[in-house]
């Protein structure tokens, strides 16, 4: 190769994108490592599509490669027409039939998943929650049990549970890769699929539909965890009351600033109510606040000083409350850091990410 681009600048081109693709494949974060049914399902039909697509590439290239060799003009035979096989009924009936019969091997399947995947007639056997999608975070409501989080969200691992999708404002997505698939969660309807997790672990969800400024950082996660410790999570979450938490001096003063800065008035602390922001009734335990922040005394004050600044045209708005100083947020942060309803925590189970 010649020119700008000679070998060792392809070499390490190609290095460096080895690289950047290799950082996106956390265990916790990838379709292409299934940890539930329906990546798993998702996975079959890539490896299906992928076979079926390589071959067609193989024997067409190989096929290229044997005619360009045998059928070559050779010295002696400048004239040589070779027989005319255009509009061959057998050579057209051939390459018609191999496609089609392509094209059903990999429709079949596929069709057939979407509707096992998108399957609720067994759901009366089964667990349900309803999410409900924000600008730019997630609320998630155990109905049957009376417990609402926001931001993580708690399964058992190896039972199907069924999700009711659902937005209260925009067009939003619900996408945990290396569980499931995709499912739009639009304001005018609800949307139903159900997730099953193979192994304890914090995975990660995102938002895949472009839905404003904080698009991106509209993360939310999934703590798969033993059927055992789900109902010890269930049972702590329905017996925790704030108002009977311990709190030291300083983080009492916090929670009176929380009620006197009307912070109740968006966040539910347990209860079952319409959220108008995320329910902090297990703030302690989360592994992240705002999407994407690690739950840090610092990041927590930073946040409460200015959310605007870090998650861009949030619906916290910094104008919709009185100026709070640095002192009295250090405060507010130790407060809602001591909301730790349960030991089963995003802690408890392995780290997928580290693996
Ligand atoms: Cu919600 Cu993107």
């Amino acid at each position: 190769m010649r020119g700008w681009l000679g070998k060792t600048k392809a070499l390490a081109l190609l290095g460096l994108l080895l690289l950047l693709l290799s950082g996106c494949g956390k265990e916790n974060l990838t379709a292409l490592i299934p940890k539930g049914y329906g990546s798993q399902s998702s996975m079959d039909l890539i490896v299906l599509t992928t076979v079926v697509m390589s071959t067609v590439f193989l024997v067409v290239a190989l096929l290229l490669v044997i005619v360009l060799i045998r059928f070559r003009k050779k010295k002696g035979q400048e004239d040589f027409i070779p027989k005319q096989v255009e509009g061959s009924v057998p050579l057209e009936t051939v390459w018609t039939a191999i496609p089609i019969i392509l094209v059903i091997i990999m429709a079949v399947p596929t069709v057939m998943a979407e509707f096992d995947l998108a399957d609720t007639e067994k759901r009366d056997d089964h667990r349900s929650i309803t999410v409900t999608g924000f600008q730019y975070w997630w609320h998630f409501d155990y109905e049957d049990d009376e417990i609402q989080t926001s931001q993580d969200l708690y399964i058992p691992v190896g039972e199907k549970v069924y999700l009711d999708l659902k937005s209260k404002d925009v067009l939003h997505s619900f996408w945990i890769p290396s569980l499931a698939g995709k499912l739009d969660v639009n304001p005018e309807n609800v949307n139903t699929f159900y997730i099953e997790a193979y192994e304890e672990g914090v995975y990660y969800g995102k938002c895949a539909e472009l839905c404003g400024a904080s698009h991106a950082l509209m993360d939310f996660k999934v703590i798969a965890v033993d059927p055992d410790d789900y109902d010890q999570w269930v049972s702590d979450m329905q017996s925790f009351d704030p108002e009977e938490l311990e709190l030291d001096a300083v983080a009492q003063e916090g929670k009176e600033l929380f009620e006197a800065n009307n912070c109740m008035s968006c966040h539910a602390i347990g209860g079952s109510n319409d959220p108008i922001g995320p329910n902090l009734a297990n703030f302690g335990d989360r592994s992240r606040f705002a999407g994407v922040l690690d739950p840090t005394k610092e990041n927590l004050v930073d946040w409460i000083m200015d959310p605007d600044q870090i998650k861009p045209d949030n619906k916290m708005k910094t104008d919709a409350y009185p100026e709070i100083s640095e002192e009295d947020a250090e405060k507010m942060a130790e407060y809602l850091m001591e909301l730790k309803p349960s030991d089963v925590t995003p802690d408890s189970v392995p780290d997928l990410a580290s693996e």
